[in-house]
């Protein structure tokens, strides 16, 4: 299935490198850039392990791209807890070495980040220039990556966050709904914690944004507008699969067991686009009526 084409002002930069592009989220933004005539260099973890610094200034080097967007990471939150030495590595140390190889090379960077580099207890929307304070290993190690992009990238770089991500590839929440929609019987979710749902199609489409219309560098939240819990994400998804939304029940977090503490609110606020003078991210349920296909066709598959 074909994904949409978001619209983009201004000019592309012709040249692009991916890392991590293996992912969820680089494989649409690969995708979205080559239908929009960028040549694009796609390294995964098989072609380049963005802990190796020397690899990682040699595969820029040779690529010589306009711009680089680090879609690598150490995704694994619960895990991170346990493990996070081997997280920083990839997800602080590992952005680092993409950002001084872009030095190097006069490239431009995105560095993909998150909403759990806040601790959750706000009440309204964390803007971008809000205090930080993780609650996880995970979220550590990415505001880590956060700290060195900026610091070895000044004024050349776009820290991204994103959160509750979705799409066609890769494991995700909604293709966990559909695969429990198309069973039958009671689904329980937690109805605690407040974020935004986000297609990978908006985030790369916002991503291409910022590079085309040359947006100041500095920090972005991309990701969905509105709110919603987990519990009225799967309702909603339900709904959509053609299933009995009533069969999703809410659970309060504390019910289950996880190694990773979550923030319980982490909505992102969005006046870091108007200050660049670029449009507002859509609303949730926009994107995930238009991607939702693509997610059932690629589950299909
Ligand atoms: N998914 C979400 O809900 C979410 C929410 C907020 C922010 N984000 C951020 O969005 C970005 C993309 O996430 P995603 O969901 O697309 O993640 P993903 O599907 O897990 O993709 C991450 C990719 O990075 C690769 N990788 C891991 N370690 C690497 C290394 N040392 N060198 C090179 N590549 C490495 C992984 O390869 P292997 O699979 O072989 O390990 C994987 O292909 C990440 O920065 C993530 O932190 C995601």
């Amino acid at each position: 299935m074909t994904l949409p084409i978001p619209a983009s002002g201004g000019d592309l930069p012709t040249r692009w490198l991916v890392t991590g592009a293996g992912g969820m989220l680089a494989r649409d933004l690969v995708s979205l850039l080559e239908r929009q005539g960028a040549a694009v260099t796609a390294v995964s973890r098989a072609d380049l392990d963005i802990t190796d610094a020397g690899a990682t200034a040699a595969v820029v080097r040779e690529a010589r791209p306009a711009v680089v967007v680090n879609c690598a990471a150490w995704t694994a939150v619960d895990l991170a807890e346990s493990s996070e030495t081997e997280a920083l590595a990839v997800n602080g140390a590992g952005a680092g070495n993409v950002a001084a190889a872009c030095a190097a090379a006069g490239a431009r960077m995105v560095q993909v980040s998150t909403d759990y580099v806040f601790d959750g207890t706000a009440r309204a929307p964390y803007s971008e220039t809000a205090p930080t304070g993780p609650v996880s290993a995970y979220g550590r190690t990415k505001l880590a990556g956060e700290q060195a992009v900026a610091r070895l990238l000044p004024g050349r770089s776009w820290i991204v966050r994103t959160a509750w991500l979705y799409g066609p590839h890769g494991g995700n929440f909604v293709a966990t709904m559909l695969r429990l929609a198309a069973g039958s019987g009671e689904v329980t979710v937690v109805n605690d914690q407040h974020g935004q749902p986000t297609s990978t199609v908006t985030v790369a489409g916002l991503i291409t944004e910022l590079a085309a219309r040359e947006a100041p560098a500095g920090t972005y939240h991309a990701t969905c507008s509105g709110q919603a819990t987990w519990f009225g994400l799967a309702r909603e998804v339900f709904a959509l699969a053609g299933a009995d939304p009533a069969r999703v029940t809410p659970i309060p977090s504390t019910s289950m067991s996880r190694p990773a503490p979550r923030p319980a609110y982490s909505v992102l606020g969005h006046d870091g686009w108007a200050r660049a003078g670029l449009g507002a991210p859509e609303h949730w349920q926009t994107a995930l009526h238009r991607d939702f296909p693509a997610v059932l066709a690629a589950r299909a598959s």
